[in-house]
């Protein structure tokens, strides 16, 4: 029996929701698990790129082995039902850009488990099988949408449980996604993190956290872009995404442009804008990209409203 799975990629945090906030993008990974019918083959972990400019030293990296996180989140959800994975043929086909901020590791997760869960005569529910792709990545903010699909916000509490819920988002508000051709990997850009914040800050996020699920209900341009700030994450991983500072400078004081935010934990950024010249958008993040020699991918992309697609 052989199992695909189509994951759209995702966008976390979106400004003041560090950890918690996140949406799905239309960019695909494909992810395929085959059993295997000679006993003793193990698992093989086959990894395809759409990306012709994908850095060879960055897609090599990607484990095959049992490190790998697709291989990981399968043999929780075996061992979930008492079983052990074995004689498995796992290919990924990657449309997503690798340790961009734009969920790609998140999306593999997700296509693994899902897979495998069909493999298996789904024995976990969506919950279930959310909890077990957050273990894996220790956050929910991208698993969550790469399986239900649009904005979701999630929290994970000490005993594992899960809640969460979708936000609508306002179809006249503009994603534009800036992929710069660099690459950034989500251990370095945590690692960078205070382990306390002060409480300024903290509260400085909750209020903007709050401001923005009601903004998104209402559909108030004026209070997403009081909203689409952030004082946890953004200021600390600024030193390590060149030109991020510029470009959220240079948006500041634009009225149309509602918030220039971190995908993630970078190096993409997202420019959420309203009835504002999208070429204009692209080119003023082209200029201070280009300006430090940095190739940069820019599309304007609507939300996903659909996750995961088990064929
Ligand atoms: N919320 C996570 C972070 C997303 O910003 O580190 C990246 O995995």
């Amino acid at each position: 029996m052989k199992v695909s799975v189509k994951v759209p990629a995702s966008s976390a945090n979106i400004g003041p929701g560090f950890d918690c906030l996140g949406m799905a993008l239309p960019i695909y990974n494909t992810i395929t698990i085959e059993e295997t019918v000679l006993p003793g083959t193990g698992i093989e972990i086959n990894v395809m790129s759409e990306e012709e400019s994908i850095d060879d030293m960055v897609f090599d990296s990607i484990p095959r082995d049992e490190n790998n996180l697709v291989y990981k989140a399968v043999e929780m959800l075996y061992n979930s039902i008492g079983q052990e994975p074995s004689e498995l043929k796992i290919n990924i086909q990657t449309g997503i850009p690798i340790t961009r901020g734009l969920g790609s590791s998140s999306s593999i997760v997700v296509g693994g488990l899902l897979a495998a869960n069909k493999l298996l005569g789904n024995p976990a529910d969506e919950t279930a099988l959310l909890a077990i792709a957050t273990e894996v990545e220790g956050h929910p903010d991208n698993v969550a949408p790469a399986i239900l699909g649009g904005v979701v916000l999630a929290t994970q509490e000490e005993d594992g449980t899960l809640s969460y819920c979708k936000l609508d988002w306002p179809e006249e508000w503009d994603i534009t996604v800036c992929i710069p051709d660099f690459e950034l990997s989500t251990e370095i850009a945590r690692s960078i993190l205070p382990k306390e914040v002060p409480m300024q800050d903290a509260i400085f996020n909750a209020k903007r956290l709050a401001m923005l699920v009601h903004a998104l209900n209402v559909k108030d341009a004026k209070l997403m872009k009081v909203a689409l700030k952030d004082k946890l994450h953004q200021p600390y991983r600024e030193k390590l995404v060149p030109g991020m500072k510029e470009i959220m400078e240079a948006f500041k004081h634009e009225d149309g442009v509602l918030g220039c935010v971190l995908s993630g934990a970078g190096p993409s950024m997202l420019i959420i804008s309203y009835k504002y010249d999208l070429d204009k958008v692209k080119s003023t993040v082209k200029d201070i990209w280009e300006a430090q020699n940095i190739k940069v991918d820019i599309r304007t992309l609507k939300v996903e409203e659909q996750g995961a697609v088990v064929f």
